[in-house]
């Protein structure tokens, strides 16, 4: 990226040649991202990251009086998005999941109608790391001639993406979920898809996303896509979900009263969501975090009061025990011996906040 912020500081839009180089560079860029994602480069466009992708997809194809169909486990990103079409006068149907985080296809299914226009399920939660069967989501809104988005922030080099097996005719990534900088971000519209954009001015990304583009951001991204590509194409992502079952199984076998949330469907390689009965899961956070170990909780604290998780209580699990879990996140640079020093922490940090819980020992006498 660096030399984007100094020597090759042209506008990409400029036919100078200052400007042909950085073309130049964001359109390499858009190659890697296009094949890390199976997608032709012209059907990539640029953003500053998930959000806006996320909400291009939605408001860029849904109108008043249209029909949108999502999931109670969205990020934000698209369960606001959501919520505001519902303010404009569109209808919008959220299907449930089930105990392990799931979507059930079929319910995509019954809950098509005559002005659906939209299909909006993630591909990798972010709380829990489960994969939905984004495939068979895909088929049926073919078959219903369905626009099919998917938020894809999570599952973007961790796991093999491929849209046109999917069947998606919009994809958002973000890029620091893949080790890109913050801020950047693409969105995949598929050839054909009749999309508004929501910033108008030039023609840049043609037409579909104007300003002027954010080069060395956009060059990260390239080059991250790249790295991450060749990652899963060497399998070397099955080192973290090594290290991900070590966590697991550790903690299930040395920390009484835990568990996992989402076991069982296939997940992401980096993320794990373990409950620890009668504990706050911000106390653990920042009781860990003092120790040096960042995890995090799905928890937005709002005027003081802390949510639990809508994730986790989608999936049926109480309040408390939705308060109780926490999120670890392995990065490609985490080693083994990093996740035993993590492992060495957990055990007893959560004693000394069950120590402290008047909770956990009433209900565990
Ligand atoms: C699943 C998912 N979607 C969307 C976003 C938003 O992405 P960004 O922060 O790049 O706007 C995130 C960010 O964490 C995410 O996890």
């Amino acid at each position: 990226m660096q030399p984007y912020f100094s020597e090759h500081f042209g506008n990409a839009s400029s036919i100078h040649h200052h400007g042909q180089e950085t073309r130049a560079a964001v359109e390499r860029a858009r190659e890697s991202v296009a094949a890390l994602l199976g997608c032709r480069s012209s059907e990539i466009v640029f953003t500053s990251g998930g959000t806006e992708g996320d909400n291009l997809a939605i408001f860029g194809l849904v109108k008043p009086g249209d029909h949108v169909i999502s999931s109670t486990i969205e990020h934000h990103a698209v369960l606001n998005s959501c919520k505001r079409l519902q303010s404009l006068g569109c209808e919008v149907t959220f299907v449930p999941v089930d105990g392990r985080g799931l979507v059930d296809p079929g319910d995509v299914r019954r809950a098509l109608r005559p002005n659906t226009k939209l299909v909006t399920i993630m591909m990798a939660n972010n709380e829990t790391g489960v994969l939905q069967a984004a495939e068979e989501i895909g088929k049926i809104a073919a078959e219903a001639d369905v626009y099919f988005h998917s938020d894809a922030v999570q599952a973007a080099g961790k796991v093999s993406i491929d849209v046109k097996r999917i069947g998606c005719d919009l994809l958002s990534i973000s890029g620091h979920k893949m080790h890109a900088p913050q801020g950047t971000g693409a969105l995949c519209v598929g050839k054909g898809t009749n999309l508004q954009p929501m910033l108008y001015g030039g023609s840049h990304e043609r037409s579909r996303r104007a300003g002027t583009e954010n080069v060395p951001g956009i060059v990260g991204l390239g080059k991250a896509a790249e790295i991450a590509k060749a990652a899963l194409d060497r399998g070397e992502l099955s080192r973290m979900s090594e290290m991900r079952d070590r966590i697991e199984q550790k903690i299930l076998d040395t920390v009484e009263a835990t568990g996992i949330n989402g076991q069982g469907p296939a997940r992401v390689p980096n993320t794990t969501n373990i409950y620890f009965d009668g504990i706050e899961g911000e106390a653990l956070v920042i009781a860990l975090d003092l120790k040096g170990l960042a995890v995090s909780t799905g928890a937005a604290c709002s005027s003081g009061a802390i949510e639990p998780s809508h994730v986790l209580t989608a999936m049926g699990l109480p309040a408390e025990r939705a308060r109780a879990s926490i999120r670890f996140s392995l990065g490609k640079q985490n080693t083994p011996g990093e996740v035993e020093s993590a492992l060495d922490l957990i055990p007893g940090t959560v004693a000394r906040l069950r120590e402290l819980s008047p909770v956990y020992h009433a209900s565990s006498k």
